[in-house]
């Protein structure tokens, strides 16, 4: 039986609360690997709905949670987001949450720099979600961060602070932001330490040892390919690596865990901060998508930009990825369109080409090239097999698949957990 690994196809909210939920309640550990409580995911189960930021999704299905030392964590942010779950009658203790001993720390001086410096780009602000994500993984690299063992160490701790806040409060100061007294910090570390030591523990022995019992495991992914700090649109991306392979280096356990890559992608195509976009629509059928698609943030509220079905792109996406079965999601939102249209590559400067380059303003000024299909009238909501699609929603599903190199494993006609087709169990390898 193999592991599964989810991630984002496209840029983000492809909808991967359902079907992290899905697998979460056929997997025994689900871990989180990277990002932080930049991401959102919505769980529907029976009336409860469930909004995650940093917790692992399994959580609500009563499954073991991990959070991997990939992970940024923002302890006030958990201990929020802890109480709020637990309000709705979640149980969350050791026994059901770890979180790694090496995972760094969000601290207030890493929103306070986030959203200064964004102030600072004006026109050329990259949308972050101003949590101070970037500036925790910057100081994990430059070797100055605060992980969550130094909590238990006050000397450490103290020491690790100075170095901090000699470099913040100086960037803080320059961009006109307040810097940060060390006291308080510290304090208020000192307070958090007893509410989070006890979960922290080395989470690479306990998926090893839960690795050799046979335990199915699900790396729960956050944000998407295109928001890989290596191979998404930068730098209108995030701080970390989204790819199936920072599973393996965010939790502690070798490439040969992970298992089957499944990749999370709409039938159409959206995105929420700045950054390039080729098939962003600007008219009337942008607007239908995004109302039909209740296309808002989960985090932040913002209304996410929509487009076609950017084929060029998520096929990036499943090579760079490790992509090995694609779940699209949202069908039903195109409906009633008469026809659609799916990009098979772009136009740059008068060149055609299969895929975008790295380069910024060869991605701002590529024009998408498009294939156009006829739509489908009648409704795929709610559908549970295929012989319920209309044959035209079956060409379309085909179309993708043939354009993106990757079987559709996957196909998720609403938000209902149940209404869902399942061409190939993930877990099955
Ligand atoms: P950051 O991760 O807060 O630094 O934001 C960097 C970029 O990633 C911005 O464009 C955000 O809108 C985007 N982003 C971060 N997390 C998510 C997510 O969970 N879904 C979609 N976009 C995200």
């Amino acid at each position: 039986m193999a592991n599964v690994a989810i991630i984002g196809a496209q840029w983000g909210d492809e909808g991967k609360g359902k079907v992290v939920d899905w697998l979460a309640s056929r997997a025994d550990i689900v871990v989180r690997f990277q990002g932080g409580h930049n991401a959102g995911h919505t769980l529907v189960v029976g009336n409860q709905t469930y909004k995650l930021s940093l917790l692992p999704s399994g959580l609500v299905r009563g499954k073991l949670g991990i959070i991997g030392n990939g992970v940024v964590i923002d302890p006030e942010a958990l201990l929020t987001e802890m109480a709020r779950l637990t309000a709705q009658g979640l149980t969350i203790t050791p026994e059901t949450l770890r979180i790694a001993e090496n995972a760094p720390l969000i601290l207030p001086l890493h929103g306070a720099l986030d959203r200064a410096r964004e102030v600072a780009r004006g026109e050329n602000k990259i949308g972050t979600t101003g949590r101070g994500i970037g500036p925790a993984y910057e100081d994990k690299v430059a070797r100055r961060a605060i992980r969550v063992c130094d909590l238990a160490e006050p000397d450490t701790l103290s020491a690790k602070l100075d170095e901090l806040l000699l470099h913040h409060n100086t960037l803080l100061r320059g961009l006109g932001a307040a810097p940060f007294e060390k006291a308080v910090l510290l304090d208020r570390l000192l307070e958090l330490a007893p509410l989070l030591l006890p979960f922290a523990e080395p989470v690479w022995e306990l998926l090893d040892e839960a690795r050799r019992a046979g335990k199915r495991i699900l790396f729960e992914g956050a944000q998407a390919v295109m928001l890989d700090v290596d191979h998404g649109t930068y730098p209108f991306v995030t701080s970390s690596n989204t790819v199936a392979a920072t599973a393996a280096s965010g939790s502690g356990v070798g490439p040969g865990v992970v298992g089957t890559v499944l990749g999370i992608a709409k039938a159409y195509t959206t995105r929420v901060g700045s950054g390039p976009f080729p098939t962003e629509l600007f008219d009337d059928t942008g607007r239908l998508l995004g109302e039909r698609g209740h296309e808002f943030g989960t985090v932040t509220g913002r209304p996410r930009r929509c487009g076609w079905f950017d084929a060029a792109m998520v096929r990036q996406a499943v090579k760079v990825g490790g992509i090995q079965g694609l779940a699209l999601t949202k069908l039903d939102v195109l409906d009633g369109l008469p026809e659609l249209k799916v990009c098979t590559g772009y136009r740059i400067g008068g060149v055609e080409v299969r895929h975008l380059p790295a380069a910024q303003g060869a991605q701002a000024s590529a024009e998408p090239i498009y294939e156009s299909m006829h739509g489908w009238k009648d409704s795929t909501r709610g559908a549970r097999s295929y012989a319920a699609l209309p044959a035209q929603a079956i060409k379309y599903v085909r179309r993708i698949e043939e354009l993106v190199e990757c079987p559709v494993t996957l196909l998720s006609t609403s938000p209902e957990r149940d209404d869902t087709i399942l061409m190939k169990d993930p877990f099955e390898g």
